[in-house]
């Protein structure tokens, strides 16, 4: 059964470990580098949540959550001021920041499991009300696209991307 458990002493080895396939490394950071950004974040006093994901008593994955009201971060310029960004524009929201399956668990339906688990977890607003859950992705990360749209998220500002960009996806609550 899987099951999310924040990271402490007694996992982050077991999550350190865990790597994904050579393919898919530029899918996501490493697991250390997803933690010292974790640490980074808690230093500059925003919230993070780092889980290590279950399958029963196994650690098999990773998946980092956080939230925030400001995208201006994050050098996307074009997009952020267009006319579609102004719904979205200072308004609440979480972010799933990070999400990996060591590639040794992987298409055995963890992902799908832990993703509606991490979704759980961000509908009880556990930092406060948001308007939102937002994502992004790899565009040739086929995998994660079908797997967060199956859960609704929608491809938003396609038309204000550079090449090398990732696709932001975003939840309405
Ligand atoms: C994305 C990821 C977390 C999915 O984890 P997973 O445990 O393999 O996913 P599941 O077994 O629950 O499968 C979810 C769906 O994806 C499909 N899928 C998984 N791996 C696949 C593959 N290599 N090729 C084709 N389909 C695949 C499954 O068939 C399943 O489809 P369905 O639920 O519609 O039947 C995992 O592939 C991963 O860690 N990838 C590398 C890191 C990454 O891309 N993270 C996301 C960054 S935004």
């Amino acid at each position: 059964m899987i099951h999310l458990e924040k990271i402490k002493y007694e996992n982050y080895e077991d999550v350190r470990n865990l790597h994904v396939s050579k393919e898919q490394e530029t899918f996501v950071a490493s697991n250390m580098t997803s933690l010292a950004d974790a640490y980074i974040t808690l230093m500059d006093e925003e919230p993070i949540f780092t889980f290590a994901i279950y399958n029963d008593e196994t650690v098999v994955g990773f998946i980092m959550i956080g939230y925030d009201d400001d995208w201006s971060g994050e050098e996307r310029e074009d997009w952020l001021n267009s006319p579609e960004f102004k719904e979205y524009n200072g308004k609440k929201y979480y972010y799933i920041w990070r999400f990996m399956i060591g590639e040794e668990y992987q298409k055995k339906g963890y992902g799908r499991e832990a993703f509606k688990k991490a979704l759980e977890f961000v509908r009880t607003k556990p930092c406060g009300d948001a308007q939102y859950i937002t994502l992004s992705y790899e565009p040739e990360n086929v995998v994660a696209k079908k797997l967060y749209a199956s859960f609704g998220f929608e491809e938003k500002f396609i038309k204000y991307l550079h090449e090398g960009d990732e696709v932001s996806a975003i939840l309405k609550f």
